[in-house]
């Protein structure tokens, strides 16, 4: 698995893949090593149960916290029901209620359900709606370890597919589905996520078709337990055409429907450059689902501002027009309104820091404030 992974990879994510390989070795080690005290402690114990008790101790201490359990494909590492994705969603993401409507409904059939196909699903929208904020809170509620678990992988255009000649293309998609093919059969749950769609090889993406299609196996593998997720900006300028129309109409926000923009994002997608230009996966209707990541309102961009000082943990001395002076310093489109932000909220941590050092803002000592006042 780490050979055919390699190849994916650039010199230095190289030395992180190793890292990890050792880093994994050294876990394997010491819980060994926890077994044996076990063991020896054990043997102790009938000859003397107070020093049994104090080697014991210090062994369990020394040991115990080091030593973690290695994942496995089954509970409680992999998580069958999901009881929380829901409330996670509405707790952490602004202002995108297709997206969390769609995207509980369809994990959950997904996984409730025998499914006929892998779920994938694309997400797609302007910068900073919270797309990889989504894809982390479904890791973290399928998976004990959330995204650390070994059975979530990103993909990135930058990262790992940076060439677009044909014939690294043709290299590239061999060693996705050597990759894919490998990891699932070692476990059917795995949560692949592919970033940077657009900026991807046109097409490279049509490699998954094999593990896309309902098939009940393929080599004997069976593909249909996996969720794939698609992310990128495509479709961005129609998903801001659309909200503001419906704005300037009188509309609700929450009224609009996944169904007025799911057409628009699969055309989009199959006619942009990209992993999933002229796709296969597109026009097999491989691709479950078309999420829409609306463009983010000041109001949501404020929110995020609120949960950014919260997270600071601090009281500031002069904190009135804070998260003000944070928005004046984002641009909001369009110009007359200024309505919805060009960045989501994604600037929002790095303003903060910029103002902080600017020096107006001295932080006092953390834990001394009341939340509420804030
Ligand atoms: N809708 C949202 N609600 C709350 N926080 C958000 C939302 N959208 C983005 N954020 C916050 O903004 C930052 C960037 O979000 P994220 O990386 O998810 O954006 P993205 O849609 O993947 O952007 P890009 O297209 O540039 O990759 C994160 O800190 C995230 O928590
Ligand atoms: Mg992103």
């Amino acid at each position: 698995m780490a050979k055919q992974m390699e190849c994916l990879i650039e010199e230095g994510d190289h030395r992180e893949w190793l890292t990890k390989g050792r880093t994994k070795q050294k876990k394997m080690r010491l819980q060994t090593a926890l077994l044996w005290g076990a063991f020896f402690s054990y043997n102790l114990r009938s000859a003397n149960a107070g020093l049994f008790t104090a080697v014991f101790e210090s062994l369990k201490d020394f040991f115990g916290r080091a030593a973690t359990p290695v994942e496995q494909c089954r509970e409680p590492w992999i998580k069958t029901e999901l009881p929380n994705l829901r409330a996670d969603l509405e707790a952490k993401v602004y202002g995108q209620h297709l997206v969390i409507d769609s995207v509980v409904k369809t994990v959950r059939v997904h996984l409730r359900r025998s499914p006929q196909k892998a779920l994938a699903l694309s997400f797609q929208g302007w910068t900073g709606t919270g797309k990889n904020l989504v894809a982390s809170i479904i890791a973290q509620n399928l998976y004990d370890r959330g995204m650390r678990s070994e059975y979530v992988h990103v993909l990135t255009a930058y990262k790992h597919f940076k060439q677009h000649e044909e014939e690294w293309v043709v290299y590239y998609k061999d060693q996705i589905q050597q990759w894919v093919e490998g990891n699932v059969s070692s476990c059917p749950r795995q949560l692949f996520i592919f970033d940077e769609v657009e900026d991807m090889p046109d097409g490279l993406l049509d490699a998954l078709k094999p593990f896309l299609d309902h098939y009940e196996s393929v080599q004997g593998t069976d593909y249909r337990s996996s969720i794939f997720l698609f992310l990128g900006n495509l479709g961005g300028k129609v998903l801001y055409k659309a909200a503001h129309n419906h704005h300037q109409s009188g509309g609700k926000r929450n009224d609009l429907e996944v169904k007025d923009m799911e057409k628009m994002l699969r055309t989009k997608a199959y006619n942009s450059k990209g992993g999933l230009k002229v796709s296969r996966l597109i026009n097999s209707n491989l691709i479950s689902h078309y999420i829409p990541f609306l463009p983010l309102e000041k109001r949501h961009v404020q929110q995020c501002a609120n949960d950014e000082l919260m997270k600071r943990d601090v009281e500031f001395k002069k904190r009135d027009g804070l998260i003000e002076k944070v928005i004046s310093q984002l641009t909001f489109t369009p110009e007359d309104v200024e309505l919805y932000s060009t960045s989501g909220c994604k600037r929002v941590s790095e303003m903060f820091d910029l103002i902080m050092e600017e020096g107006y803002y001295e932080p006092r000592e953390k834990g001394n404030y009341d939340k509420s006042e804030l």
